[in-house]
């Protein structure tokens, strides 16, 4: 068994007066993809957030990328920790969140160069294989707001490339994107999955979950309600918000 670069234990998380994790465990181990699926409002943006304690959380421990984070970290006493932290976890979000003034090129440039103080030839060098990787060499030099959402969703997904992350989190890259291009987003998914790339992604889509992750986990009311391989949840789901995915593929 590869070990472990993700290990949560009870995480739990109040928003508000809500709880939206309760005693959640997740373990991914290297090279593993694993699809976290269920109804809105569940908990997968809250779980994910976490990870990286974009959100922080009340409860539990989270040990990831060889750091340990735990209730009441401070952005500013701990900054070190979770610096560490964010530069070895990617984020891939719904809405890209692109840097607007900078083009394609300057977007992936930009964390190897300002972050690991990387030398300029060499992030460029690195930023340019991964847009070849992509498939958006070609718009190198284009602004984000000329491109399409599929574009734009790709370029961002470089961008985390760029830190060589260890693990790489995707919170539902495809929702936000017009249905012609989701798939060239998927493609590009399921090659890093391919490649070995650790990664967690909340998905709705079904079919991709079946075919590229290696573990499906039901997350809904805060918990995980159930996991196990996608092709055993979604053809012999055991939880109620595990059959309510049947048939969506
Ligand atoms: N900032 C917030 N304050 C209070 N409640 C929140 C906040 N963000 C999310 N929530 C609630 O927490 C729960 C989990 O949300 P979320 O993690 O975004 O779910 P999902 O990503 O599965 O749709 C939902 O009930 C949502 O309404
Ligand atoms: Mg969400």
């Amino acid at each position: 068994m590869s070990e472990l670069v993700v290990d949560v234990r009870r995480l739990s998380t109040r928003l508000g007066a809500r709880m939206a994790l309760r005693d959640v465990d997740l373990q991914v181990r290297r090279g593993e993809v694993v699809a976290i699926v269920g109804p809105s409002g569940g908990g997968k943006t809250t779980l994910l957030r976490g990870l990286n304690y974009l959100t922080p959380f009340h409860g539990g421990s989270v040990e990831i990328a060889g750091q340990r984070l735990e209730p009441g970290l401070s952005e500013r006493r701990d900054a070190a920790r979770l610096r560490e932290v964010r530069r070895r976890v990617g984020m891939v979000f719904q809405h890209f969140h692109l840097f607007p003034h900078l083009d394609v090129l300057g977007n992936v440039m930009e964390a190897p160069r300002h972050v690991l103080g990387m030398d300029v030839d060499a992030c460029r060098r690195r930023a340019e294989t991964l847009l070849n990787r992509v498939g958006l060499l070609s718009h190198a030099r284009a602004y984000p707001q000329t491109l399409s959402g599929g574009q734009q969703q790709r370029a961002a997904i470089a961008r985390a490339l760029a830190m060589e992350p260890e693990i790489l989190l995707l919170d539902e890259p495809t929702s936000a994107l017009d249905p012609q291009l989701v798939d060239e987003v998927l493609a590009v998914v399921a090659d890093l999955a391919a490649a070995g790339q650790t990664m967690i992604i909340v998905t709705h889509e079904m079919r991709f979950a079946r075919r590229v992750a290696h573990r499906m986990i039901v997350l809904a009311e805060g918990q995980v309600q159930e996991q196990g391989a996608p092709s055993e949840v979604l053809t012999n789901p055991r939880s109620a918000a595990g059959r309510s995915l049947v048939g969506r593929e």
